[in-house]
């Protein structure tokens, strides 16, 4: 009898996991991961260094000029630089940071 209700429950838990996954697929599909990396950078970014990377606000480099390696840009992002500001915290994952750091490069021409 316990091992039924031991049973009924794993059960009922596997469920349950199944349709948390699912429900997160689908969140992320409705955004993509470019559009999730333009929305952060609007959002933490922008205000210093415009959507185009060459507004200069605050002293901030122009984005579309910088010659940065991925690995420095991804250093600057999380440590800061004098007037830029450490971004880590903010942007709270390592994947966030990474799709930033894309979209910063993306500002080149
Ligand atoms: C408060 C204003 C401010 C915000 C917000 C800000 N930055 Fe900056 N950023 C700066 C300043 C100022 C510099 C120049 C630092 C220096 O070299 O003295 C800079 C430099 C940079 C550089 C280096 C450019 C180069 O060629 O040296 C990168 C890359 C960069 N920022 C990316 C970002 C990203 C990505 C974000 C958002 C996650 C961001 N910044 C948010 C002010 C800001």
């Amino acid at each position: 009898m316990v091992l039924r209700i031991l049973t009924f429950l794993s059960g009922f838990l596997l469920v349950f996991s199944c349709q948390n996954t699912s429900s997160h697929e689908t969140t992320q599909a409705q955004e993509t991961p470019a559009e999730k990396a333009a929305s952060l950078y609007s959002m933490h970014c922008a205000q210093c260094h415009g959507e185009d990377g060459k507004l200069g606000s605050s002293g901030a480099k122009d984005l579309s000029k910088s010659q940065l390696t991925d690995n420095e840009i991804i250093q600057m992002i999380k440590k800061g630089k004098n007037a830029m500001p450490p971004m880590e915290a903010l942007l709270e994952t390592q994947e966030n940071i990474s799709l930033v750091a894309k979209h910063v490069k993306g500002l080149r021409k």
